[in-house]
């Protein structure tokens, strides 16, 4: 009852009183007021957040997933702290996993800004980010500086780390970009998530195919058990939603024969439509570059469904969760673990934690895997 009073009252704070501030900063360009926000949080002090962390976090509704045992079910999806700037803030704003990057072997500064725009009406975003980021060394010296290494729960919570190919090495040659940032990550994260659906990477997409993917898969797995052989670090792929079932069932094929572990749904859209099928409302509309939020809640469901009817994989979804509702639709649709990055700009922490609630308090499909 508390818990529920409690998430009332964060949320009324964000949306009432801090959100339309935030959404003023930098002259309304998002990606100022999210600069300064991850820098901010990169500067409260570890006591400060173990506070907050007993103030927001949900209680502890443990799932397993890849060996690994997420606190609850809800995580931050990869772009939001690319380069890890604030990785013990998270778990503070209550979410059980965090996935940072996507990282590229080097570093490199993406598209041109703006790149980030809001489309309030719609309660989405639009981005053409294309992959800014220091590197994955630099990532893995921050996350290692911090005391973070594999497996030892310096966060309190599991830590992905997404990977990329920079944007100058072409497809041909993408697989030394990945093994080369596995390579750099493999010390301080307890998954990797191969990206190989963002839509701003030109031709990255296009790794989607069942030749490529398991090119690529089959030397990822052969370099994983190099670098740990008993242990090899699980390894998640993120897939695009316009992907057709058959292009999905090439995904499946490819990933279950190369021991890819488990497959997250979806990336963001370059669709431009509402979940009803209407148009956006948003001046931002036509905004090159990837959707997320609420216009993408349908999509995602239906390549979750789809997925989970015809893999045993497990399958994380991503896409659109901007209310609990959404989030247990997806679970009803076969997801084990949701992800979260729109509905976190517009709800705040609020959307973290009642998603959670909701998710322990209401009955699970049966073959959902949980610990005791
Ligand atoms: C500004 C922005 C940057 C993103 N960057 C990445 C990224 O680097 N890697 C990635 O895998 N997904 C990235 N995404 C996609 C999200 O992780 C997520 O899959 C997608 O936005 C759908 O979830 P949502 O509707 O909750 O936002 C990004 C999304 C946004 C809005």
């Amino acid at each position: 009852m508390r818990g529920r009073w409690l998430t009332s009252a964060v949320h009324a704070g964000y949306t009432g009183a801090l959100r339309p501030v935030l959404f003023r900063v930098g002259d309304g360009d998002p990606e100022v007021i999210h600069e300064r926000m991850i820098e901010t949080l990169s500067w409260v002090p570890e006591p400060m957040l173990s506070g907050l962390r007993g103030l927001l976090a949900p209680a502890d509704d443990p799932v397993e997933v890849s060996g690994l045992r997420f606190r609850n079910p809800v995580g931050l999806a990869a772009g939001l702290d690319k380069n890890g700037r604030a990785p013990l803030a998270w778990p503070a704003l209550g979410f059980g996993f965090v996935e940072l990057g996507t990282v590229t072997p080097r570093p490199q500064p993406g598209n041109p800004i703006p790149r980030m725009f809001r489309l309030v009406e719609d309660r989405a975003i639009i981005n053409r980010m294309g992959f800014n980021n220091d590197g994955a060394p630099d990532l893995a010296n921050r996350l290692t500086r911090l005391g973070v290494t594999r497996g030892n729960n310096r966060l309190g919570v599991p830590l992905g780390i997404s990977i990329g190919r920079n944007k100058l090495t072409s497809n041909e040659h993408a697989t030394d970009d990945y093994l080369a940032a596995l390579r750099a990550v493999a010390g301080v994260a307890d998954y990797v998530a191969i990206n190989v659906s963002s839509p701003n990477t030109p031709g990255l997409r296009a790794l989607q195919t069942r030749a490529a993917l398991e090119e690529l898969f089959g030397e990822l797995d052969e370099a994983r058990r190099d670098i740990d052989h008993h242990d090899p670090v699980p390894i998640w792929v993120k897939v695009a939603p316009e992907l057709t079932w058959a292009e999905l069932d090439d995904v499946v094929a490819a990933a279950e024969n190369s021991g890819v572990n488990a497959i997250i749904a979806t990336n963001t859209t370059l669709d431009r439509v509402r979940a009803d099928g209407s148009a956006l409302q948003s001046r931002h509309a036509a905004e090159a570059g990837g959707l997320s939020g609420e216009p993408l809640t349908r999509k995602a469901r239906e390549v979750v469904s789809y997925l989970a009817r015809h893999t045993d994989l497990p399958i994380i979804g991503s896409g659109g969760v901007t209310s609990p509702d959404a989030a247990l639709a997806l679970r009803d649709a076969g997801a084990r673990l949701v992800q979260v990055y729109t509905g976190f700009i517009y709800s705040g922490p609020a959307l973290v934690r009642a998603i959670a609630e909701d998710w322990a308090s209401t009955d699970k499909p049966a073959d959902t895997e949980e610990l005791s």
